[in-house]
């Protein structure tokens, strides 16, 4: 029998782990300067969680969800998103109180699920990096947090980016505006895609994200909601846009940009790119938006009733490092390894180690007593600074012989001063 990883999911192997957490470690570095704390919430929650915040009839609902009734009869399910779960964890714990910072804003970090047709940065077990701030009502936020997303990317290197942005509008706005759209696509629904057919009674404006050709046309000649917006929506985005112009950040308008959950309002905007990765296929690696209302969903506090957040893909946004060619500087190579040939010599070179461990430098112990010329090639394969000999005279002596490997420098340390030696090597080393 082969026993192979689910389909649509994948195992990061401990070379990739380190350009994962040189994303995550930025991730943490840039969103401490704007004051972001973490947040870990379960990678599961109760189904009624995820339904009430990202609508029923959305794709993520009513197809991708791993929802299952666990022994005690829960309906539960693995998040497909940190928003929701996030929002609920903040009216649980009370975090609009007094005694924390507000708005309150935080990040999380960690795997989500979606039962999505697996593709080139497309899984079903995949990772966000999500940030949301909740309890504030201005423009500046949507700003300040769009221009950290914008921080993170500059600082890993990416600079082939699109900022897309739009207006939902508010509640009376959008539902004006859903009026018109159905009017509209009713006249011409004989025309439509199956899946815009059904979405333009359950969620009319998704269909304008449709990516059928059948669909095109009549997209491009659908109303816009930029133009049922009504005062107050209209100057909430103006505000947004003078705001971005202000800090000189390129953006573009898409008015057909509804994205693809139900809880967002006024300003949404997705980050996007054409590295190669994504086979030539414009693809958005950050999105995000306003949720104003989704607080008062989970009977959290009126005054506090408004959010802004994003998140990215980690698996799209090292797609996107990798077109640009950028190194990811390596933590793995390895500062001591210590050569052991023999049985009888196991415990000093275990002793010899474990000195170098603790005083901080990476270090492999030899197990299998192989022949010293294939030890040395190891640590060099390795990319060893130095060799530390443990053998039967080494033994007699007490002290050890340490090969630096670049200079070929070879030096006897008596064992009691052998961990003064690896400190010395581990300052040179950090200097
Ligand atoms: P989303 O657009 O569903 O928004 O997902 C955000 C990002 O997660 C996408 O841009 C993409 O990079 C990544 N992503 C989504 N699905 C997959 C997948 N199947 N495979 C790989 N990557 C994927 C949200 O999740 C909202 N919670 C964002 C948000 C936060 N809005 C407000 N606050």
């Amino acid at each position: 029998m082969k026993f192979q990883k689910p389909k649509g999911t994948m195992d990061i192997l401990p070379q990739e782990a380190e350009k994962w957490q040189f994303v995550e470690n930025k991730a943490r570095e840039i969103f401490k300067l704007y004051h972001f704390g973490e947040l870990r919430t379960p990678i599961f929650e109760n189904f009624e969680v995820i339904v009430r915040s990202i609508g029923e009839n959305t794709d993520i609902v009513s197809k991708e969800m791993y929802d299952f009734y666990d022994k005690g009869n829960r309906h539960i399910t693995l998040r497909p998103e940190g928003t929701a779960a996030l929002v609920r964890s903040y009216v649980e714990n009370k975090l609009f109180g007094p005694e924390h910072p507000q708005p309150f804003k935080a990040f999380y970090i960690g795997p989500m699920f979606r039962y999505e047709r697996p593709q080139a940065g497309r899984l079903r077990q995949f990772h966000q990096i999500g940030v949301e701030v909740i309890g504030s009502q201005s423009p500046i936020t949507d700003v300040e947090t769009i221009v950290m997303g914008l921080d993170f990317f500059k600082e890993l290197g990416i600079t082939h980016l699109k900022l897309v942005i739009n207006s939902l509008g508010n509640k009376k706005s959008r539902s004006n505006y859903r009026e018109v759209l159905v009017d509209y696509l009713s006249k011409v629904e004989d025309q439509l895609s199956q899946d815009s057919k059904r979405r333009l009674y359950t969620n009319p404006l998704r269909v304008l994200d449709s990516k059928a050709e059948e669909d095109a046309k009549i997209i491009e000649n659908a109303p816009s909601i930029l133009d049922y917006l009504d005062d107050e929506s209209r100057t909430f985005f103006e505000e947004v846009k003078r705001l971005l112009d202000s800090l000189a950040v390129p953006y573009e308008v898409d008015s057909r940009m509804v994205r693809g959950l139900d809880y967002y309002n006024d300003t949404v905007f997705e980050i996007m790119s054409d590295a190669p990765g994504f086979e030539n296929v414009l693809t958005t690696i950050c999105a995000g938006g306003r949720y104003d209302g989704l607080i008062s969903e989970f009977d959290g506090p009126l005054e506090k009733d408004s959010g802004f957040g994003f998140a990215l893909g980690i698996e799209r946004v090292l797609i996107a490092i990798e077109a640009e060619g950028k190194e990811i500087p390596k933590t793995s190579s390895l500062d001591v390894y210590v050569s052991c040939v023999s049985k009888k010599s196991e415990q000093l070179a275990i002793k010899v180690a474990q000195y170098a461990r603790h005083s901080g430098l990476k270090t492999e112990l030899e197990t299998s007593y192989r022949k010293l010329k294939t030890q040395l090639r190891a640590a060099n394969r390795l990319g060893a600074g130095f060799v530390a000999f443990v053998g039967d005279e080494e033994e007699t002596a007490n002290s050890v012989t340490i090969k630096n490997l670049a200079t070929g420098e070879e030096t006897q340390v008596p064992l009691e001063e052998l961990e003064q030696y690896f400190k010395e090597i581990k300052e040179i080393s950090t200097r």
